[in-house]
Formats: C-alpha cells, sequence, structure tokens
C-alpha cells in the first residue's frame, strides 16, 4: 500500500492516477473540502484528515509500506512538522521506502524563504532517520502553466515578472510522478538526493514563444520588474507580516535561476529508463485531453 500525501495537488493527483493505472493499492491522503472525487473513481482508498493532525497521520500510516510525501504549504506545521510526523510514523510502521519531494536548490541557503528552510531541515531529518529514502528536487512544474497557457489562449497575455533571460528546466508532471513511484523500487534510488528538471534548459522569455506555436498567436508579453514585486510585497508586509514572510519562497523563485545540468538529466534518464519531456510537449498533450 502506497500513502500519498498532497493527492489532490498537481503532483499527487499524477501519482496516483499512475499508481491506480498499474493497479497498485493506493491510500490518497486528502482534506475533507478538497476536490478528491477523481481519485475516489480511480480506485484508490480515501484518507480523510489533516496532516496539521498528528493523529490522522498516524492513522494513515496503517499497513502502509511505500509513503510519498508531496504536499505543499508555506506554514511550518504543514511545511516542516507534518513531514517529521510522517517519517516518525512511517518508521514505527517499518515502511520500507519514503520519498520526499524537496525542491531544486533547497541547498543555496535562501533565507528569507520559509518553505526552503523547511525543505531541507525535513532533508536532514530523513536522511538521519534510519528509513530508506530519495529525496527529489525538481525544478518548476509544467502544470504550474496550464492556467497561464488557458488565459493566453483566451487573452493573448503571458505574465512574466522579473529576468526574461533567466534560465529554469520546468519538469514534466507527469515524469515527476512517474520517477516518485519508481523510485520505491529503484536499487540506484535508494538513499540518493537528485536533481529533477526537464531535458531543456529555457530562458523564461522562450515560455511564451512555445505558447505561440501552440496557439498560433502573438504574445503580449507584460514584464514587471522584481523591484515592482518587492515594493507591493513590502506593501502588503505593512497590513500583514506573515503573508510578507510567505512571499519570501515566491521571491526566490522569482529571483533565481533552477535549471538541472546535462549531467543530472542523463542520470535520472538512465536511473529510471525514461526520456523526460519537454514543455512543449507536456503543453500540447495536455491542453488537447
Ligand atoms: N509546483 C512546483 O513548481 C514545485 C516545484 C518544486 C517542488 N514542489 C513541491 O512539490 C510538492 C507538490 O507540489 P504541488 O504544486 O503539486 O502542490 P499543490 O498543487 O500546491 O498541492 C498541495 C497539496 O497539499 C495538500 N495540503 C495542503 N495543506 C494540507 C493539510 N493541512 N492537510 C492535508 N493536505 C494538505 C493540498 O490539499 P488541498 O487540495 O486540500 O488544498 C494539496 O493536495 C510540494 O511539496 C512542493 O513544495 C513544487
Amino acid at each position: 500500500m502506497f500513502l500519498v500525501t498532497g493527492a489532490t495537488g498537481g503532483l499527487g493527483r499524477r501519482i496516483v492516477r499512475q499508481l491506480r493505472e498499474q493497479e497498485q493499492p493506493v491510500r490518497a491522503f486528502v482534506r475533507l473540502m478538497s476536490d478528491y472525487a477523481e481519485l475516489e473513481n480511480r480506485g484508490a482508498e480515501l484518507f480523510i484528515g489533516n496532516l496539521s493532525r498528528d493523529r490522522d497521520i498516524q492513522k494513515a500510516m496503517q499497513n502502509v509500506q511505500f509513503v510519498i510525501s508531496a504536499h505543499g504549504g508555506e506554514s511550518e506545521p504543514i511545511s516542516y512538522r507534518a513531514n517529521l510526523e510522517l517519517i516518525d510514523r512511517a518508521l514505527e510502521a517499518n515502511v520500507q521506502h519514503f520519498v520526499f519531494i524537496s525542491v531544486l536548490g533547497v541547498d543555496r541557503g535562501y533565507d528569507d524563504a520559509p518553505a526552503f528552510k523547511a525543505k531541507r531541515e525535513v532533508e536532514k531529518y530523513l536522511q538521519a532517520s534510519g528509513l530508506s529514502y530519495t529525496i527529489l528536487r525538481p525544478a518548476g512544474f509544467s502544470s504550474n502553466l496550464l492556467p497561464l497557457a488557458e488565459q493566453f489562449r483566451r487573452t493573448g497575455i503571458y505574465w512574466l515578472i522579473g529576468d526574461p533571460e533567466s534560465r529554469t528546466s520546468i519538469v514534466s508532471t507527469d515524469d515527476l510522478a512517474r520517477i516518485a513511484i519508481a523510485a520505491v523500487s529503484t536499487e540506484g534510488a535508494k538513499n540518493q538526493i537528485l536533481s529533477v528538471g526537464g531535458p531543456e534548459i529555457l530562458q523564461r522569455q522562450e515560455i511564451p514563444q512555445i505558447l505561440r506555436r501552440i496557439f498560433d498567436r502573438e504574445p503580449i508579453l507584460l514584464n514587471p520588474p522584481l523591484l515592482a514585486f518587492d515594493g507591493l510585497r513590502n506593501l502588503v508586509g505593512v497590513l500583514n507580516p506573515k503573508v510578507r514572510e510567505s512571499l519570501g519562497t515566491l521571491r526566490a523563485l522569482l529571483a533565481n535561476e533552477f535549471f538541472c545540468t546535462p549531467a543530472e538529466v542523463e542520470r535520472i534518464e538512465s536511473l529510471f529508463h525514461l526520456k523526460l519531456e519537454t514543455l512543449e510537449s507536456f503543453l500540447r498533450r495536455s491542453i488537447s485531453n
């Protein structure tokens, strides 16, 4: 039995889908008010709970062999404490393998980005736990771009905050789901930290050009500088310092480059016997579905 947290999220939903396609038993950890009908229809067992409650995590862990922690959230109880609890309970339940979805650049010391800090601490805790583990450090997910592609299709507008030349290697969320599942049974992925990006390094300004090709429409690029984001963030911070703090993660994402080297791409492809999908291929496939 797999336990998947964040099962209604962009990545978690795909992990559950693929597990069910393989007819694997999976328990999807979901919140009561979330949209989990699809997971249920696919034959996943639902565990309705909240990751902020230790008791729920303990109950969800019964008869589980593999855990994939794929939930997101900026708050400390979810990004940090819930993962520690998952690890402790997994140890208690003799779980065979634990996959943690971290983030590329987590080790660069972005002090202003709470989610990065939490993930690095969870990584260390998992490494020291004695559990068999795989830590995946993905670049940005291709599925994040689907709402932007939809907006582009309707209006031609593409928002790009910050440096248009900064580089990224966006990973197909479907590939990442496949890798997270395969990690539990891939000997070479055992007790490893793996960076996972798409097969090409793109400048962010190339993304609207991909959309232009897909939709046959000239992009209207709206490109406010990072300074505008900072100004807005500071303004929000006067009213709500907590929101300002949580925007630190977004700022780190906007202000820095996140891409994998060709050697890292090759490592993933040979370890998991797959060919990583380009962003254009993912978008064309997802949009036509
Ligand atoms: N998106 C990216 O580009 C990116 C890049 C690198 C790494 N990552 C990491 O990859 C993971 C998955 O990201 P994602 O974009 O797929 O996430 P997402 O779409 O934002 O989904 C977050 C998931 O976490 C669940 N969740 C949040 N708080 C919860 C709580 N208190 N109890 C139970 N479930 C809770 C949400 O449930 P609800 O449906 O109830 O809200 C949702 O299923 C995250 O750890 C993220 O940090 C993401």
